[in-house]
């Protein structure tokens, strides 16, 4: 059997570095190791739509934000085809008939939406100014069950967050192949393989990254929103003096130097641990780590680090992405071909569950009573 990602994200905003260690340099990697025979990234607006049915230009803009950040990460249309959600409409016949093989208590349970649904406000109680569930937002899983399958998707990596989405989408194969007879595949998930990066805490230790908290590193910020950002991080109210013992445990510095740091990046960043007062000389971060656990190393330096760091990464990528930002139009012409593509994927795979279905009226050659 061929082995085939699909994958994507919601055009909301900016992608930024909890999607990048989440997902984005995973996916250029599985992009890259050759294992793969096809690969979708897809760019899921009719997704964002579910709760932002009020504000389609944000969605509209930020379409092209992240195909930028896509590309400008790494991201190859010669090897991934990267397209539009709504731009395939199959995906969307194809969820009105899985949404029969679901039942509205399931779609209760899903322990992601239920999270969702209680952050974004929405209320079983619409008097006053609440708001209640959009039906389109409860079911959104089951259309992630029709990304994921109209692709015959085998792998589908992604954070952790969307572990029930994908158990759903497992449910929803099972069902219908029992259903009427084996058509789809069932696919696995890949989670991110370093702890750190299966959720990368907001800049004020907040659990997750998330724009409306005001709490994250874009891939697209300057070198000096970085240096800015990093700055003002929180790391261990604890910690107030240098010479006190520091706390490694949730602190936000060391959660990103898990999830970023290299080890050539000790040498290279070396003056960092350089002071007007003491000095060090660190192999790895696990040195790092046991210094400001005895004391002594302050929170400058390592935030010093972290920026030098950050910086590596994201200088390359920057550069990238202000060299694709000269041509826009090519980026629509990249995506334009790619929704042609996973259209085309989309279309056969649509066809096989009529067939299974056998709704597949003028087709069957059954022009009978
Ligand atoms: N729900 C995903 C997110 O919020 C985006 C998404 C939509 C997706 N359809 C998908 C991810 C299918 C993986 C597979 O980022």
């Amino acid at each position: 059997m061929s082995k085939i990602i699909l994958t994507g994200d919601r055009p909301t905003g900016r992608l930024h570095l909890g999607h990048y260690v989440g997902s984005l340099r995973r996916r250029v990697e599985l992009q890259d190791s050759g294992e793969f025979d096809k690969i979708f990234i897809m760019i899921a607006d009719a997704q964002a739509l579910t709760d932002n049915a009020d504000n389609p230009e944000k969605v509209r803009q930020n379409i092209i934000q992240v195909a930028l950040d896509y590309l400008s990460c790494g991201l190859d249309p010669a090897k991934s085809t990267i397209f539009i959600q709504s731009m395939v409409p199959e995906l969307t016949e194809l969820s009105f008939y899985y949404m029969n093989l679901v039942t509205v208590q399931r779609l209760q349970r899903n322990p992601t939406v239920k999270q969702e649904i209680k952050l974004r406000g929405f209320s079983d109680d619409e008097s006053d100014n609440k708001k209640g569930t959009p039906v389109g937002f409860f079911c959104y899983p089951i259309s992630q069950a029709s990304d994921i399958t109209a692709f015959k998707a085998t792998t589908v990596p992604v954070g952790e967050d969307q572990e029930p989405m994908i158990e759903q989408c497992r449910e929803i194969v099972r069902k219908f192949n029992a259903t009427y007879g084996d058509t789809l595949v069932e696919p696995d998930i890949l989670l991110p393989d370093n702890a750190a990066c299966l959720r990368l805490p907001g800049t004020d230790g907040k659990a997750k990254m998330s724009k409306s908290l005001g709490n994250c590193i874009y891939l697209s910020d300057s070198a000096e929103e970085v240096a800015a950002k990093v700055k003002g991080m929180y790391t261990d109210p604890l910690h107030l003096q240098v010479s006190d013992p520091g706390h490694i445990e949730g602190n936000t510095v060391f959660q990103y130097l898990d999830a970023f740091c290299k080890p050539e990046h000790f040498a290279k960043h070396a003056d960092c641990f350089v002071g007007r007062k003491s000095s060090f000389t660190f192999n790895n971060l696990d040195e790092v780590k046991a210094q400001y656990q005895a004391g002594g190393l302050g929170d400058m330096m390592i935030k010093n680090f972290l920026t030098a760091v950050l910086q590596d990464t994201l200088e390359p990528i920057r550069a990238r992405r202000a060299e694709l930002e000269k041509d826009i139009p090519a980026i629509y012409e990249t995506l334009r071909k790619g929704c042609e593509v996973a259209r085309a994927e989309a279309a056969a795979t649509l066809a096989d569950v009529r067939r299974a279905m056998r709704i597949n009226y003028f087709e069957d050659g059954k022009c009978t009573l």
